[in-house]
């Protein structure tokens, strides 16, 4: 039991530790821990494995993209996979996006939980 309650204990500090001294934003780390080993640190995608995250989706393609995240693809344009990351709640998923945004430094408009949650609906 005590070994339990000082693992608890352990666990509980270093997560206060960790949010302490975490200035990232909680898109950049969903980012960087789930998205970027594939769509790359700048965005930029994997030559020709992966495209490129392109602006004119970010304003025209909304519905998609947020069905393309939540639901994952078969294969993409350039026939490859992507995990589906149906586990995000509302703001997380926008602020995924969201960071998305500011990396490819795009005018898009932001997304908002609302948004997403509404998009997110009427994935199929
Ligand atoms: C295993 C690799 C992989 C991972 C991990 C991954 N993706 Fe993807 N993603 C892809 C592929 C492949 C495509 C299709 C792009 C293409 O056709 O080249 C794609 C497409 C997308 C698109 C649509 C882009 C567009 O222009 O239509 C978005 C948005 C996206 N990914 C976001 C994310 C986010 C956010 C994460 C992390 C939560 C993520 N992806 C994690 C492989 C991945």
């Amino acid at each position: 039991m005590k070994g339990a309650c000082n693992s608890l204990l352990f666990a509980f500090l270093l997560s206060a530790g960790l949010a302490a001294c975490d200035f990232r934003s909680q898109g950049e780390v969903i980012y960087q821990h789930s998205c970027n080993y594939c769509h790359m640190e700048d965005g930029n995608g994997l030559a020709r494995l992966i495209l490129p995250f392109e602006e004119h989706r970010f304003v025209e393609d909304r519905q998609i993209l947020v069905c393309t995240v939540v639901k994952g693809l078969d294969q993409g344009d350039t026939g490859h996979f992507m995990p589906r990351f149906d586990k995000l709640d509302h703001a997380q998923l926008a602020n995924v996006l969201n960071y998305i945004r500011g990396l490819k430094k795009m005018q898009a408009p932001p997304f908002t939980d609302l948004e997403v949650s509404r998009l997110r609906e009427a994935c199929h």
